[in-house]
């Protein structure tokens, strides 16, 4: 499968012009999306141990990473938004001893190689895989990057149920004396990789590229690599009860994986 390398110019001047309204939004705390899926569940796959050095890649404004360090651990942290970084620094100056943010492209494997082989004791993309152009230098990189059995834990939107052109659907019915509310998603498209314009938070300035892959070739470019896939979570939202709207509940809209290094 090929990666789509020649978006990487406008994908980063995207993120480029997102990064003070996506930064406002998030805010120290993150949205609620970040706060109930995503970070109890890495912090959990991730299990950090005082004094431990992370990577914690593509970083967006650093609302995990000062998470990190509030856990004891030393953080490199980086994006391609210079922007972004600005914003990240500015909002960590009481972790300035812990937490070294950088301005670099994921997808340039001497570049991120440079960050110091074998220096890490874990790695962490949190949301991020998917906004990617080429993951494939990450992962080999990755590869050098982690020490002997260091953790790689990363989310993504779920590609199976969150893929572009998914229809969520939310059906009410009065059945046999009860009514009953329904969740349901229509997806035509998962196997075949596709690029697609897409808004992350309502009323972002532009739309941003995300890139659809099927779960199968994200674990086998790790498997490919000598990754071992060893830990899994499909968090979801606790369900709202006579919600009638369409509700993340059932159906997971993010996984998260880890892989060890062997
Ligand atoms: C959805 S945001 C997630 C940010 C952060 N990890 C979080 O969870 O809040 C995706 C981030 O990926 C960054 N990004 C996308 N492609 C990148 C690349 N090639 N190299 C570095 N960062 C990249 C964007 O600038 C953006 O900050």
């Amino acid at each position: 499968m090929s990666e789509w390398r020649e978006l990487l110019q406008d994908s980063q001047a995207r993120w480029e012009t997102n990064a003070d309204y996506w930064d406002d939004y998030m805010g120290e705390e993150s949205n609620q999306f970040h706060r109930e899926l995503i970070r109890p569940y890495t912090e959990k796959l991730l299990n950090i141990e005082e004094g431990q050095s992370i990577l914690d890649i593509a970083c967006g404004n650093g609302n995990f990473s000062r998470r990190l360090a509030e856990l004891g651990a030393n953080v490199v942290a980086f994006d391609y938004s210079t922007r972004m970084i600005e914003r990240a620094k500015s909002r960590s100056e009481s972790f300035l001893d812990q937490i070294e943010y950088q301005v670099k492209d994921a997808t340039k494997y001497e570049s991120i190689l440079e960050l110091g082989e074998q220096r890490f004791d874990g790695a962490v993309a949190n949301m991020s895989l998917m906004d990617i152009a080429d993951i494939t230098p990450l992962i080999k990189a990755l590869n050098q990057l982690l020490k002997k059995n260091g953790v790689f834990v990363f989310s993504i939107t779920h590609p199976c149920f969150q893929n572009p052109g998914v229809r969520t659907i939310n059906e009410t019915e009065d059945f046999d004396g009860e009514i009953i509310n329904r969740n349901s998603i229509q997806i035509s498209n998962y196997l075949t990789p596709n690029s697609y314009k897409a808004i992350g938070i309502k009323g972002q300035p532009t739309p941003h590229f995300m890139f659809h892959r099927p779960l199968s070739y994200y674990l086998n470019s790790f498997f490919a690599e000598g990754f071992m896939l060893d830990g899994i979570e499909e968090p979801s939202f606790k369900k709202v009860k006579d919600n009638h709207k369409f509700d993340w509940y059932e159906i997971p809209a993010v996984v998260i994986l880890r892989f060890k290094k062997l």
